[in-house]
Parts: structure tokens; C-alpha cells; sequence
């Protein structure tokens, strides 16, 4: 029998590739010179979909393949993935949540260890000889103790305050609703803004949180506080976070994502104090295996016409 056809959307390991292909034929949306025209030409035949969290799947892909039975998502955000079209048209839609938590706040806990302490400067300075030229390198700022805001306390928020207990930070939070938590609750960004010494977002994307840091946040904000955002470039507004770069208001910050990912605003690139990651917080072996195979195993569970693992929505 013929092997299911699956559309990859994004590129993925080559162990993800390899698993995937004993069971489906895979057409490689991402190596097409026109993606569109290559979703068309094999639309017909398209079972799934496997997207990544940065990439998603629109309305016309999904017109584009009328037996389309699935799209499953390498990536716990759902955000570009067009929602209300795949549930128009009864097509179920599965994520990656919680094998990746732990990985987004290590990195949220590296890039504001990096940027308060001048990680990728010090390196610079032992690696050009200033150090042994000029001697010490100047002094930078304390991350532990200090008062932790979290903008979104969902499971990679909740983990970015367990590693802040660890670091005998006091730890505040924003969100929709008040937890049953042990930190102080702020309904809004702009008012758990002044309350704080060091900002990071973790809320979710997608048209819920758009702007929901916004310039009053910003603008709330004590003057020479960190900053970190390891959720999606939309929760904020980015022209407000530039401005609090250049007046000196964020005195350090650490950004793993961005608006128009890969071509992020050139402004941020003239940062010395802003560390900066290329989308990177699930990035390591061990939880991208395990996002692999997650994502593989929805597929799985959706052919076998099983309930879906970790269905979104
Ligand atoms: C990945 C992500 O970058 O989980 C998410 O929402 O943004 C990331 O883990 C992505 O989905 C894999 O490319």
C-alpha cells in the first residue's frame, strides 16, 4: 500500500527525516523554489502537515489540500498556524508542550546571566589580549537576589520561577488570570513593570498577546533594569523595547526572538549590552529529540485513528 503523504513544512533533523519517511512518503515544502506551487502540485495527495512553531500554516496551504487530515506542530507556540481556519475547515492541530520547558528557561536564565554579567564581552576581552593589556575588565551587574518579573506564568514561566527561587530572587508575575502561586500577581505588564528589577516574557503568541508589553510597560520600568524575552517578538512592542535600549532604561537585555524573524530590526545588532539568540530556546539535542518525537507520535496516534496526544485547543 501506498504510504500516507506528509508535507514538511520546515526543516527538521535528519533523525526526525529518516523516522518519518518508513512511514510516509515526505514532500519537502522548505527545499521548493516556489512552496506554494509545490503545495498545490501535491496538495491532493497530503494527509498532514509538519510545521515548525516559527513557521505555522495558512489558510491557502490548507485550501491547497483537500484531504488534509492533520497538522502537527514541532514546537509548543501554535501561533502561525492560522487556528480558526484549521478549525473551520475540522482539521486538528497537535504542539510539543512540556518537553521543552525546561530548555526555554535555561535559556532564559542563560541570556540574563550573559547579559547582566557580560558574558560574550568577557570572552572578547580574554580573546583579544585586553586582559593582559589593560587589566580587569570593567565591572557589571548582579542577576540572583534581584526582583524577577515574569510576563506569562504558564509552564515555561512557572520554570523560569522555580530556577529564580534557586537564585533567591523574589518573583512577581502578569498574566490573564491570578494562580494559585506563591508570587505577587499584577494583571497587566505595565503594572508589574516599576515592581521590578528584571523583566522576561514568556507569555504565549499568537492575537491574544499581541503588544501585551507595551510601551506603558516599557515605560514603567525602572531605569537600569534586565530584560529577557524567550516567547514570541509579537508579545511586545518592539519599538518601545528599542527606545528603552537607547535611552539606557533596559541596561542589559537577552532576546532569543524577534518581529520578522530571521531579518530582525538591524537597530538590535548595535547593541553592545543586548545578547543576542537566533531563536534558539528549544534548541538542544536531547529536547528536540523529544519534540521529534512527539510530533511523531501525534502523527502516529492520528493514522491509527487514536486520540491525539497533545491535541491544541
Ligand atoms: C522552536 C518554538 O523554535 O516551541 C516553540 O514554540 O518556537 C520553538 O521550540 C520551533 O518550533 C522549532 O523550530
Amino acid at each position: 500500500m501506498d504510504k500516507p503523504e506528509v508535507l514538511i513544512v520546515g526543516i527538521l533533523p535528519d533523525w526526525d527525516l529518516d523516522a518519518l519517511a518508513k512511514r510516509f512518503t515526505l514532500r519537502l515544502m522548505y527545499e521548493a523554489p516556489d512552496p506554494m506551487a509545490f503545495v498545490r502540485q501535491h496538495g491532493p495527495r497530503i494527509r498532514a502537515f509538519v510545521t515548525k512553531g516559527e513557521i505555522g500554516a495558512d489558510a491557502a496551504m490548507m485550501d491547497a489540500c483537500p484531504n488534509l487530515g492533520v497538522i502537527a506542530c514541532y514546537g509548543v507556540g501554535v501561533d502561525a498556524i492560522d487556528l480558526p481556519a484549521a478549525k473551520a475547515r475540522g482539521i486538528p492541530v497537535t504542539n510539543t508542550p512540556d518537553v521543552l520547558t525546561e530548555e526555554v528557561a535555561d535559556l532564559a536564565f542563560a541570556l540574563l546571566l550573559a547579559a547582566a554579567r557580560a558574558v560574550p564581552e568577557a570572552d572578547r576581552y580574554v580573546r583579544s589580549g585586553d586582559w593582559a593589556a589593560l587589566g580587569p575588565m570593567r565591572l557589571t551587574t548582579r542577576v540572583w537576589g534581584k526582583r524577577l518579573g515574569i510576563v506569562g506564568l504558564g509552564r515555561i514561566g512557572s520554570a523560569i520561577a522555580r530556577r529564580a527561587e534557586a537564585f533567591r530572587m523574589p518573583v512577581s508575575y502578569s498574566g490573564r488570570v491570578k494562580k494559585d502561586v506563591p508570587y505577587a500577581y499584577y494583571p497587566t505588564p505595565a503594572a508589574l513593570a516599576p515592581n521590578v528589577d528584571i523583566l522576561v516574557v514568556s507569555a504565549q503568541g499568537g492575537p491574544t498577546t499581541r503588544g501585551l508589553v507595551d510601551r506603558a510597560a516599557f515605560e514603567a520600568l525602572n531605569p537600569g533594569v534586565l530584560f529577557a524575552n524567550v516567547s514570541r517578538g509579537t508579545v511586545l512592542d518592539e519599538v518601545a523595547l528599542l527606545d528603552a535600549l537607547r535611552s539606557g532604561r533596559i541596561a542589559a537585555a537577552g532576546l532569543d526572538v524577534f518581529l520578522n524573524e530571521p531579518a530582525l530590526d538591524p537597530e538590535f545588532l548595535t547593541f553592545p549590552n543586548v545578547v543576542l539568540s537566533p531563536h534558539n530556546a528549544s534548541a538542544t539535542v536531547e529536547t528536540r529529540k523529544d519534540m521529534g518525537a512527539l510530533m511523531r507520535a501525534n502523527l502516529d496516534a492520528h493514522f491509527a485513528g487514536k486520540p491525539l496526544l497533545t491535541p491544541v485547543g
